[in-house]
């Protein structure tokens, strides 16, 4: 008896059929038929699979508890943006999310609004300002910003093992009565994702740069609203058009103005030049 491609692959699908969790017979059903497909289309051979899993091996050896290579591979092959943005509340009228990224910590300080989170951070000072609005436009208080970015040199607090537990160029703030928020910090510049790794080699032998354009993280909570995962990018960027991880959308790109040294809107002197970028997020009701 020949048993034919086709033949497998029903069989390997059919032996999920007894699955009494529906969802997980769903995904895995779906998952052998693509995988399958995956391999008829390009005539995959044993050689070339052999590859990909040592691939995949090396990218779980890469792994421990900060560096998560998996999600890197995730992100840079476009499935982590492409999730967020089938799940995203945009549609709504409310602010178009984005990837969280690997470099969000649990532990960023609690900050007063308007307080200066560079912490020692390189880089020329800047001034965020903005709005927390419902969908509808009512000011939203009391919304807890969390807030991250890479320093001038396009790196991390926790990418500096100098640095230990020190936390800089991240905190939180709450909005006040009327749904505004401030903060001092650094402009950021655009990085290169990890490439050290089986996902550097992979965008190596694939020609793809590892460039982000320059990026500011927000993770915004809200009561009644769901939570809000996105960036501010830095306009002009020369990255914006081919982020790496596909996470640029062009309605979260600021305007980042430059000032001569002066007095800057919050009455702060400064002697050496200094940037501002303002924008309002907009919160999806839950
Ligand atoms: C980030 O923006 O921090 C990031 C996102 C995805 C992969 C690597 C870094
Ligand atoms: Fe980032």
């Amino acid at each position: 008896m020949t048993f034919s491609p086709q033949a497998i692959t029903e069989a390997a699908v059919a032996s999920f059929a007894q699955c009494d969790n529906p969802r997980l017979k769903q995904l895995m059903q779906s998952l052998v038929r693509h995988l399958h497909a995956f391999a008829q289309e390009t005539q995959l051979t044993e050689a070339e699979w052999m590859a990909g899993i040592q691939f995949l091996t090396a990218t779980g050896q890469k792994c421990d508890d900060v560096r998560q290579e998996f999600i890197l591979l995730s992100d840079t092959l476009g499935l982590s943006m492409l999730l967020v943005a089938m799940h995203d509340g945009a549609q709504h009228g409310a602010t178009e999310a984005t990837v969280l990224g690997p470099f969000h910590t649990p532990d960023a300080p609690a900050l007063a609004n308007g307080s200066d989170l560079s912490n020692g951070a390189p880089g020329e000072p800047l001034y965020v300002s903005g709005r927390v609005l419902s969908a509808e436009g009512k000011p939203l208080s009391h919304a807890k910003i969390d807030i991250w970015q890479a320093d001038a040199e396009g790196l991390y607090d926790v990418q500096r093992s100098e640095l230990e537990t020190q936390r800089r160029a991240r905190g939180i703030i709450e909005t006040d009565a009327q749904g505004c928020f401030a903060f001092w910090s650094v402009l950021p510049e655009a990085y290169p994702v990890p490439t050290d790794g089986p996902v550097g080699q992979m965008l190596l032998s694939s020609a793809r740069h590892p460039w982000r354009p320059a990026h500011i993280h927000f993770l915004i909570e809200s009561a009644g609203h769901q939570p809000l995962v996105t960036h501010i990018f830095r306009e002009g960027d020369q990255y914006l058009d081919s982020d790496v991880v596909f996470g640029v959308r062009p309605s979260l790109v600021g305007q980042f103005a430059q000032h001569a040294a002066g007095t800057a809107p919050d009455g702060r002197q400064l002697s050496q030049p200094y940037w501002t970028m303002a924008y309002e997020f907009s919160m999806q009701a839950s």
